[in-house]
């Protein structure tokens, strides 16, 4: 009843195992006002749109696509207040998404009068079911569309003083044949004609993902080794997490050839969401690799997010949720109190305690309270340690240990985590108040 991921390269290759890690941070391309924004309950409004983007400029994105301006009046007049306003970093370059229908450019293009730099984005579905359920169109009429639109695209452009480069999606790429994705591609290139001067975007999207990530890797470098104009052409990822593996699609597609990828804040985004660039980046981070974007302050961004939004982010998602830097087991607890102490004075050595993928410290997160958190699962090592550090009670090793059983057993029959108050007032109870 169900496909697998269909339409591998003929000629399947893994070249791109032979790449072990991503050596610098791909161009990042955030699609949260757009893609973001179109799968919200809520929309945000213009004021809403205006402060996150004054975010994403603040942590660091140069590459930002604000909106589909033909689609809708606030979308148009976002954009605008953001030309008019003088909103855009001479260093930030706005992207706007445009379908190849000849009033919809135009649109777009009246849209942009007055921008220094930006990407016009074109898009047209490719894929099989697209074509035969939704369109109705035969493969050379698919190409048509896209190739009408590159043109249109190239015509409008003369008319914006500003730098405007172009990027194109075969949108739903994932279920298109890959020789029928090259060649709508190249087709489009041909119209384009991209130099090293003046090059092009083209995006494969996995829309729905479809196959494992090695898959959608080797379609990636099928395409990076068989693209017309490929050094006029920057390669970009953009995908979406319906089978929980965006962030191995976008790694993986980053390993076989692409050097840019769309995505958005904490995986907002169409269903199970685009594929989540604070963990993309702060997984290079913690390969030691530059992510080049500014993520010191993660709560804070978290915040922002949640508030213009209104979504949340899990307690167990990567980096940012609220429980990922916690232990409540003993043994876990024990080891990074072992840890903690042990690299105290040695910030040159590299991050090695156990249980945490990166210093919290380096996103704005806590050790204390943050780290351990004590409920009936705990141990002595974590309960001294968190008295250690917030009270400066150093117990000897015997004391620890009748203290460690004291507080399990009190988190045990009431059912509940102890704050580290709760622990203190045992402390006292037990040792003092006798
Ligand atoms: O997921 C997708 O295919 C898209 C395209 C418009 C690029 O968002
Ligand atoms: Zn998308």
């Amino acid at each position: 009843k169900y496909a697998r991921g269909y339409f591998m390269p003929p000629e399947p290759s893994l070249n791109w195992t032979r790449k072990e890690y991503i050596e610098e941070a791909p161009a990042w391309c955030s699609v949260d006002l757009r893609d973001g924004n179109q799968a919200l309950i809520v929309p945000m409004s213009l004021e809403e749109k205006l402060e996150f983007f004054q975010m994403l400029v603040r942590l660091g994105f140069k590459e930002i696509e604000v909106g589909f301006p033909a689609a809708s009046e606030t979308e148009f007049a976002f954009l605008r207040a953001l030309i008019e306003q003088n909103l855009i970093p001479d260093d930030v370059t706005i992207q706007v998404l445009t379908q190849s229908r000849e009033h919809i450019i135009a649109k777009t293009f009246e849209s942009l009068q007055g921008v220094k730099n930006a990407v016009v984005h074109l898009y047209n579905s490719t894929s099989v079911a697209q074509r035969e359920q939704v369109f109705r169109k035969s493969k050379e009429e698919i190409v048509d569309i896209a190739v009408t639109g590159a043109k249109l695209l190239k015509e409008h452009a003369k008319e914006i003083e500003g730098n405007i480069q172009f990027e194109y999606s075969p949108e739903s790429f994932t279920g298109t044949e890959i020789e029928f994705a090259l060649e709508i591609c190249n087709r489009v290139l041909d119209v384009w004609q991209p130099t090293p001067d003046h090059k092009v975007i083209v995006n494969l999207p996995a829309t729905v993902s479809m196959s494992m990530p090695h898959v959608y890797a080797s379609q990636i470098e099928y395409m990076s080794n068989h693209l017309k104009y490929r050094d006029s052409v920057i390669l970009s990822v953009h995908p979406h997490n319906d089978r929980g593996t965006g962030i191995a699609d976008a790694e993986f597609g980053v390993l076989a050839g692409a050097q840019r990828v769309e995505g958005t804040l904490f995986g907002n985004g169409e269903r199970t969401g685009n594929v989540d660039i604070v963990t993309l980046a702060l997984n290079l981070y913690s390969h030691g690799v530059d992510p080049k974007l500014n993520l010191e302050n993660l709560p804070e961004i978290q915040a922002a997010y949640e508030r213009l939004t209104r979504m949340r982010v899990g307690e167990r998602h990567p980096y940012a949720g609220e429980l990922v830097f916690t232990a409540f087991s003993g043994s876990h607890q024990d080891a990074i109190a072992k840890g903690l102490n042990w690299r105290e004075g040695k910030d040159n050595l590299i991050w090695s305690v156990p249980y945490l993928p990166i210093d919290p410290k380096d996103i704005g997160r806590e050790y204390e309270g943050d780290i351990i958190r004590i409920n009936s699962q705990s141990g002595k090592g974590g309960i001294g340690y968190l008295l250690q550090q917030k009270y400066g009670f150093d117990l000897p090793p015997k004391m620890r240990e009748n203290f460690g059983y004291c507080v399990k057993s009190v988190s045990d029959r009431l059912h509940k985590e102890i704050s580290s108050e709760e622990i203190y007032d045992i402390f006292v109870e037990e040792y003092v108040n006798i």
